[in-house]
């Protein structure tokens, strides 16, 4: 639904965007990461068709987009960096205008549209403020309102949550969480625990180029120089021990005594708890925990985007 070609962008004689790929299938909410500058809001302009590219190809919906930007916008709903609003028009106003710019031509299943977005994005005790007296959340939530006036089917969205309280934030999420089931989401954010929370998938870009694209799990997989599993057994805590040393792919088990179990570290990419849950029922050990030890969002992020 979203597909980026070697897509390039240069200011001057600073490539900004290099060379990036990607493709999104429909229905996937689709996390993208990176540092200030590293070409977020300017890869998304480029995929919106309000900046044109230097190179490579962008396709929403199988549609180029620098050739049809008109027919892309339609199936499009952006909500990008700055949030420009009508300041003067009262909240309900600034979104039947938007509905007429995105086609809404018709008076009563606009107003219809206009009523929906209202309710789930949370805006009816704003109902009568103008625009350009609405607080900083409730800004971010008319844009967002305004963005999918349309239904469009699928959505970019430049830092949505920015400038948001946690409750906002929350329930921002929730509404992203909602559209999910039917739209294809590119959404580029600073806070981690969101993408963790609401995205299928990760795209890391710093300076200019894509140094990651997974899962979260999958990155902490890939990016872990070993794997450590945490394994709680009930049972003689030596015999335990002796049986992990044996397990096929452990190379070392270090007892964690804080937690009362042990951590089975292997090779990185190694997964050991079925050996685990098959070594327990042979010795009839109950497993009280077994977890997975997996590299946070936050350390993915730092390792592949600090500079030295
Ligand atoms: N119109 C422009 N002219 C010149 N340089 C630009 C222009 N727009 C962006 N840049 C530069 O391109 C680089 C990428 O900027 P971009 O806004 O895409 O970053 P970003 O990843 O969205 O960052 P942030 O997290 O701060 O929003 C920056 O170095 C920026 O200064
Ligand atoms: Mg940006």
């Amino acid at each position: 639904m979203i597909l980026a070609k070697n897509l390039t962008k240069r200011f001057g004689d600073r490539t900004v965007v290099d060379h990036i790929n990607f493709d999104i299938p429909q229905g996937q909410v689709v996390g993208f990461l990176g540092p200030n500058g590293a070409g977020k809001t300017t890869t998304m302009r480029l995929l919106t068709a309000y900046l044109p590219a230097d190179e490579g190809q962008a396709e929403l919906a199988g549609l180029n987009v620098f050739n049809q930007p008109l027919a892309v916008r339609r199936r499009l709903g952006y909500l990008p960096e700055d949030n420009p609003l009508w300041e003067d028009l009262e909240l309900t106003e600034a979104l039947h205008f938007a509905g007429r710019l995105r086609g809404l031509t018709d008076d009563a299943s606009r107003a219809a549209r206009v009523r929906a977005v209202v309710k789930s994005c949370g805006l009816r005790r704003e109902i009568g403020t103008k625009v350009g007296e609405l607080s900083k959340g409730f800004r971010q939530r008319l844009g967002l309102a305004a963005a999918i006036i349309h239904d469009p089917e699928i959505l970019i969205l430049d830092e949505p949550t920015s400038g948001l309280d946690p409750n906002q934030v929350l329930e921002v999420r929730d509404l992203i969480y909602e559209l999910r089931t039917h739209k294809t989401v590119l959404i580029s954010t600073h806070i981690l625990p969101e993408v963790t929370a609401t995205c299928d998938r990760v795209i890391i870009i710093n300076a200019g180029k894509i140094v990651a694209d997974g899962t979260p799990a999958d990155l902490a997989g890939d990016m872990a120089d070993k794997n450590r599993l945490h394994v709680e057994l009930k049972g003689p805590k030596d015999d335990i021990r002796r049986a992990l040393a044996g397990l096929p792919g452990a190379s070392q088990i270090v007892a964690d005594e804080i937690e009362g179990s042990f951590i089975v570290e292997s090779a990185a990419g190694a997964d050991l708890r079925e050996g685990v849950f098959r070594l327990a029922a042979h010795n009839d050990w109950p497993i009280l925990s077994l977890r997975q030890e997996r590299l946070s969002l936050e350390e993915i992020f730092r390792a592949l985007t600090q500079n030295p």
